[in-house]
């Protein structure tokens, strides 16, 4: 094995420096510079190879090899540190450029689904009686005749069991029908539930009904019903004026006389006209077109429940009396989000529902 003996003149060491300043110099990255290090600073390196050699001098020539080599490494040393310093900063700029998020760029929404505005204000209209303490009833959609019309007073003879509203199921003689008020719930809550009794029924109704802007076959109504001691037309009042403030704003209601065969007074719920408060009755210049100047709105049915219903429940009348109200909901959705024409709670289109939602919520 044959050892040359090292170079360690002058210029020997000057080139091997210059050759590994240009090496850390060309280095474009922290990984190509590691090696040019090994390469030329290195155990392995010609500089280190030098630097063993000056063991083997003669002593006088020591010193001067010594701090040539010395200050050679000193130099590349430097060089090292400071382009890993820049390349570092290089390395960390891209990867921070390559890890950002542009949080101004459009992003693709992702569409989520909500309930249907009609779905959606049955909730509100529950959680308003929910947070009054009140229950939530339900019953079946398909309903006995008897719960529909009989145990609420209606008579064999009443124009509503007609078939021309009354959707029956065949075979008729099963007396089965798609109920059409949410009525029924009063008379199953009464034969279910303990006194007293504080409910509201929020569900879909049918009758064979036109399919126009103010009528759909299925629509859905609001029951409510309270059975206690000491129940007055005062509190039924109270109970609707307080629906209203909260669903239309500080609205009044107005109940008016009317019959309805299971209330006994039976009244007209009306809502004081939300857009014209009343200010445009008598007053030609401004017309109002939600309430025709009438001042007031139609919303629902209501009375105190009449007594042969109670006792058709086994109720006993001298101790108990009760109020009881019922309301569309889609007119309720009318008036709250100015939705004219009831098709287009039906229809599907979810730009309807789009426009409500947050609306109605
Ligand atoms: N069931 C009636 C209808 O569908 C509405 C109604 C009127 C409900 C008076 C009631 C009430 O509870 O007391 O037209």
């Amino acid at each position: 094995m044959t050892t040359t003996t090292p170079d360690l003149s002058e210029n020997a060491i000057n080139a091997l420096v210059s050759q590994g300043l240009a090496a850390f110099t060309n280095a474009v990255n922290l990984a190509e510079l590691k090696a040019a290090r090994i390469a030329h600073s290195g155990d392995k390196s010609a500089l280190a190879v030098a630097n063993r050699a000056i063991a083997e001098l003669p002593g006088a020539e020591r010193k001067a090899a010594g701090q040539l080599i010395g200050s050679a490494r000193t130099r590349l040393n430097q060089a090292f540190t400071a382009r890993e310093a820049e390349l570092s900063e290089v390395e960390l700029a891209l990867k921070l450029a390559s890890e950002g998020v542009d949080v101004t760029l459009p992003v693709a929404l992702a569409p989520h689904g909500e309930p249907h505005p009609i779905t959606a204000l049955m909730e509100d209209l529950g959680d308003v009686f929910i947070a009054m303490g009140w229950e939530i009833a339900e019953g079946p959609e398909l309903e006995a005749e008897w719960m529909n019309f009989d145990a609420l007073n209606m008579g064999p003879h009443h124009p509503a069991r007609a078939t021309s509203d009354t959707l029956f199921i065949d075979p008729i003689e099963n007396h089965l029908v798609m109920r059409t008020h949410t009525s029924p719930v009063q008379i199953r809550t009464m034969l279910s539930r303990p006194l007293p009794i504080y409910v509201v029924c929020p569900g879909t109704t049918y009758r064979a009904d036109e399919f126009d802007a103010t009528h759909v076959p299925v629509f859905h109504q609001l029951e409510g019903l309270v059975v206690d001691k000491g129940i007055t037309l005062g509190h039924l009042k109270g109970t609707l004026d307080h629906l209203a403030k909260v669903m239309f704003g500080g609205v009044r209601t107005r109940i008016r006389p009317s019959y309805f065969p299971f209330t006994e007074p039976s009244a007209e719920i009306d809502l004081e006209c939300f857009v014209c408060r009343g200010d445009s009755v008598g007053n030609p210049d401004t017309f109002c077109r939600t309430c025709g100047s009438e001042g007031w709105i139609e919303w629902g049915g209501c009375g105190i429940v009449n007594p042969r219903v109670l006792t058709a429940c086994g109720i006993d009348t001298a101790v108990y009396s009760g109020f009881a109200f019922g309301m569309g909901v889609e007119r309720t959705l009318m008036f709250r989000n100015g939705a004219s024409d009831m098709r287009d709670m039906v229809e599907g289109d979810i730009r309807f529902s789009r426009a409500l939602i947050g609306g109605a919520r």
